[in-house]
């Protein structure tokens, strides 16, 4: 366990989560749609995509949600939603070089199942017929456990998915009152039934901690809940209070979160149950079952990191469709404008909906790799990713902040080594953040370090 000191030195420290380097707060509008045409074109048609599909759209407003949605008053919005992402598959498939090989495809949100087993369907067809998904491929889908039906479950099961992740963040109900998101544990594991059944093998559960009006208790009791599912994996994310940023944060009462020490225990107490039932941690807020492919990547060294957190996609780039989606290309990233209307007319009227980006250089790719190896390995070796990148390894700044985190025992240091101390784990963030030379003071936006 970390000591109170440690964890009063970084309780206040803003840092991001580094699902990209740059940071999306970095991207600029100088980046839009002629770098977007010019960048996909451009794909090696040989090589591997990976596909995320955004829907920003839930039926009610959990409070805590960080994640860009929100309530369509009617069914209007959704079906022109769901129009414009068949068009902007066609719109961007028809820039690319060849109908590419799709190895890994997620659907996320917001609740994507909101739009139902038709149009999933009809979504799934548009990409069928300009991308070639390869047999082996990984189809995920994340899941409100509370609006899962059997029509849905057969959708998944038609269109082959693999991988569910379910929404549970905690059990208890004095927490699932201040949080505005009812679930029993009945609702949860019939969720999971129905996917199971209709071959959906991998399945996700989501946690968090932090979460008002939590205790320790109540987490160890919602982790035993949920390990009576069997999931293959869990990400146990600390719950980001941001009500600056989402204002519907903001009904949450903040003095009933806990503080930076009782956060940090309820991680521990999380992790703790999960080691002791048998599953590997994986970067800073995973857990997976030793043979899982997770575990496998971590253990091969291939382990990554993208906007939905840790995975083992091994595809060359990654492709966003829909309002506010990122695409991960070679020469750099994407996003789309996050407003559901303009992302609309933007593609109705034959446009792309990019909004901004930021063009890779190479100390962006030099420090990205550095960053991911922390993130991932919780470790790297700066003279081995320096001689990759043909770049020196001189680092002289960064190697005198990494010498602080040395004498706070956050980091053991060994020649080019930077290796993260087990206990100090969740702070993998503070380490990445000393190779992020963009990170502005207090920046504010992103949630507490611990
Ligand atoms: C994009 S959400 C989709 C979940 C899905 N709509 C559902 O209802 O279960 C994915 C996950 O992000 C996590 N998440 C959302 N808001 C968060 C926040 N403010 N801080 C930390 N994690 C958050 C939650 O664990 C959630 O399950």
């Amino acid at each position: 366990m970390m000591d109170n000191a440690l964890i009063r030195r970084f309780e206040d420290q803003r840092l991001p989560r580094y699902t990209s380097y740059p940071t999306a707060p970095h991207f600029s509008a100088a980046i839009g749609e002629g770098e977007a045409k010019a960048w996909l074109q451009a794909l090696d048609p040989a090589a591997t995509l990976s596909l995320y599909l955004h829907v920003p759209f839930c039926r009610a407003l959990c409070w805590y949600c960080g994640c860009h949605t929100q309530v369509p008053g009617h069914d209007a919005p959704v079906e022109r939603y769901v129009g414009a992402l068949e068009r902007e598959i066609d719109q961007v498939a028809s820039l690319l070089p060849a109908p590419m090989r799709v190895v890994h495809l997620h659907w996320g949100g917001g609740t994507p199942t909101i739009i139902g087993a038709e149009r999933l369907r009809r979504v799934m067809g548009a990409i069928r017929r300009r991308f070639d998904i390869a047999a082996e491929a990984e189809l995920a889908i994340e899941i409100d456990p509370r609006r899962f039906d059997p029509a849905m479950a057969a959708a998944l099961q038609a269109e082959r998915f693999t991988r569910a992740s379910l929404g549970v963040q905690s059990f208890d109900p004095a927490v699932q009152q201040a949080i505005n998101r009812h679930q029993s544990f009945a609702q949860t594991e019939r969720a999971v039934d129905l996917l199971r059944g209709a071959g959906v093998a991998g399945i996700n559960l989501d946690l968090l901690y932090g979460l008002p009006h939590q205790s320790v208790a109540a987490c160890r009791e919602t982790v035993t809940q949920a390990l009576g599912l069997a999931p293959d994996r869990l990400a146990v994310f600390g719950y980001a209070h941001v009500p600056a940023m989402k204002r519907h944060q903001q009904r949450i009462d903040a003095t009933s979160l806990p503080g930076a020490g009782e956060r940090h225990t309820q991680a521990e107490a999380i992790a703790a149950t999960l080691g002791e039932a048998g599953y590997a941690a994986i970067g800073l807020d995973h857990f997976a079952r030793p043979g899982d492919a997770l575990a496998r990547a971590l253990a091969e060294g291939r382990l990554r990191r993208n906007f939905q957190g840790y995975t083992a996609d091994p595809a060359a780039a990654l492709v966003g469709f829909g309002a506010s989606a990122i695409s991960a290309l070679p020469q750099g990233y994407l996003q789309n404008t996050p407003r559901i209307v303009p992302y609309g007319d933007a593609v109705a009227s034959g446009r792309l909906a990019v909004a901004r980006g930021l063009a890779l250089d190479a100390d962006d790719r030099l420090r990205r790799d550095i960053i991911d190896r922390l993130m991932c390995d919780l470790a790297v070796d700066l003279g081995a990713v320096a001689a990759r990148h043909g770049a020196d390894a001189d680092f002289i700044a960064e190697r005198r902040a990494l010498g602080d985190l040395a004498r706070q025992g956050v980091v053991r240091l060994s020649g080019d080594r930077v290796e993260i101390v087990e206990d100090c784990r969740m702070l993998a963030r503070a380490v990445a953040a000393v190779f992020d030379t963009r990170l502005a003071p207090a920046e504010g936006r992103h949630a507490a370090a611990i």
